[in-house]
């Protein structure tokens, strides 16, 4: 719809930023640091020097300041899990839990709020070695123990929490599960099991945070791309509801519903995908649905129907880390209509907008969007200077549709563009940048790690400052 009238964003809208432990701090085996699978994954990958990333650690009061300078309500960042637990249970390594109450207490300092990722990708290894990590049981008790750690510890001054990042992501990339060996197929059913555990654990974990009276709010982050239908063969919309609903419904419905919807576990059925489920997980997951979900948008996809044959029968999948094709379900394709990033991703502002409107139409449970941003290859030219309008134009159009599907009706109460500083990728190094901050470093030279304000920063400061009316204007 076109509107006549526009409202701005309320008053306590909370602009932000995010990152996560890994892909920022360094240091991971200092202080008592335990491995996780990511540290594990990358060193094998040997794409990047990981093990220095933004050297936050090193450099935390610095960077804090740098978000109060840049006007920041509220900055989005993960506690590493086996900073407080090396092992992922058992011991409390004391110096990991002081380095998070030092970022806690300089950003309250600032007065700006902690919103605090429990668990981002960077799962313990030792908790793979031990019993196999999310595909056992045993890892909701861990999952729990750890969460309900943090609460005590740092609930004084935190009041949003999100308990897993991209859950989906985690169990379709078997290695951040700390799967290694297997086929694709057998690799998928674990994956589902891990999902399983991992939607326990978190009904679990939203249980404790209710009964000990903690202030806030609590949900997980999920990844959405919106997937419009390639025509309006009904052949094609069918495909993009179906592709929709493996890629990114199935989660929400069961943690904000706690089912199982028909479609979809006929789906596992006809795969062998099904996890065990035991006596009352359902009733514990339904129970306790998340009091928000953190939308982590950047692409919209387009799907068509894709018929199962001989040579393509059901089941068939390309060996793709995401499923882009699913014989008899769909295949993503690129579309026409839409410009992309250096990394294929296509551009669509309002696919952001169409996904706040289906999710809040769908749960109506307050949104925050945790991350949304462009990767792109930032060039640092002389005189400190990094001139990425590119980031300022997707970010602009970006919000600008968050403030219509608000005006729609979508309650959403934050914005965590991705990210506060350049990060090593999650796949792809540190060739691909995010941030309103530059990292002066390369893969493998680390050079002097000096942060340089981009021109986006200075643009989204005034995104800021103006709550959100900058966006409007040239
Ligand atoms: C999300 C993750 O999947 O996307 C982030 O939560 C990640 O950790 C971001 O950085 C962008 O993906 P990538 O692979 O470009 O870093």
């Amino acid at each position: 719809m076109e509107w006549k009238n526009r409202e701005g964003y309320p008053d306590n809208f909370l602009w932000g930023a995010a990152t996560s432990s890994f892909q920022i701090e360094g240091a991971t085996t200092a202080d008592g640091k335990g491995l996780s699978v990511i540290d594990v994954m990358e060193k094998k990958a040997d794409i990047t020097d990981f093990s220095v990333a933004s050297d936050h650690y090193h450099h935390m009061e610095e960077d804090v300041a740098l978000m109060a300078e840049l006007g920041l309500k509220i900055y989005r960042f993960s506690i590493a899990w086996t900073r407080i637990f090396p092992e992922g249970n058992g011991e409390i390594n004391q110096k990991g839990v002081d380095f998070y109450n030092r970022l806690i207490d300089t950003l309250k300092k600032y007065d700006i709020e902690p919103l605090v990722t429990m668990y981002h990708f960077d799962y313990p290894q030792a908790l793979v070695e031990q019993y196999g990590g999310w595909i056992s049981r045993q890892s909701i008790d861990d999952y729990h123990s750890y969460a309900a750690f943090l609460f005590k510890t740092f609930g004084d001054r935190v009041k949003y929490w999100l308990t897993i990042n991209e859950q989906d992501h985690v169990i379709r990339f078997s290695s951040r599960l700390g799967i290694t060996e297997g086929s694709y197929i057998e690799k998928m059913w674990l994956g589902y099991q891990a999902n399983h555990h991992m939607c326990v654990a978190t009904a679990r974990v939203i249980e404790t945070f209710h009964r000990l009276g903690m202030k806030g709010k609590i949900g997980p982050a999920v990844s959405y791309s919106w997937i419009h239908p390639s025509s309006s063969n009904p052949a094609d919309v069918l495909a993009s509801k179906d592709a929709a609903l493996i890629k990114n419904n199935y989660l929400l419905d069961l943690h904000c519903k706690g089912i199982y919807s028909k479609a979809f576990w006929k789906y596992l059925e006809e795969r062998n995908y099904t996890p065990k489920i035991n006596e009352g997980d359902m009733e514990l997951i339904r129970q306790n649905p998340p009091t928000m979900i953190g939308v982590n948008y950047y692409y919209s996809e387009t799907a068509e129907a894709f018929s199962a044959n001989d040579k393509h029968p059901i089941g068939y999948h390309k060996e793709t880390p995401l499923p882009t094709a699913e014989a008899g379900i769909f295949k993503i394709i690129k579309n026409p209509q839409l410009p992309a990033t250096d990394w294929g991703w296509e551009i669509d502002p309002a696919g952001l907008r169409l996904t706040l409107r289906e999710l809040y139409e769908r749960y109506e449970i307050p949104l925050i969007i945790t991350e949304n941003g462009i990767g792109a290859y930032d060039k640092l030219e002389a005189g400190d200077v990094v001139q990425d309008d590119y980031r300022i134009d997707y970010l602009q159009k970006h919000i600008q549709q968050i403030q219509l599907a608000m005006n729609e009706g979508a309650e959403v109460f934050g914005y965590c563009a991705w990210s506060f500083m350049d990060l090593v990728s999650a796949r792809n190094g540190m060739q691909k940048r995010y941030g309103f901050v530059y990292i002066n470093r390369e893969e493998f030279d680390l050079k002097d790690l000096r942060r340089i304000k981009k021109k986006s920063f200075n643009w989204y400061k005034e995104v800021i400052r103006s709550n959100g009316e900058k966006v409007w204007k040239n």
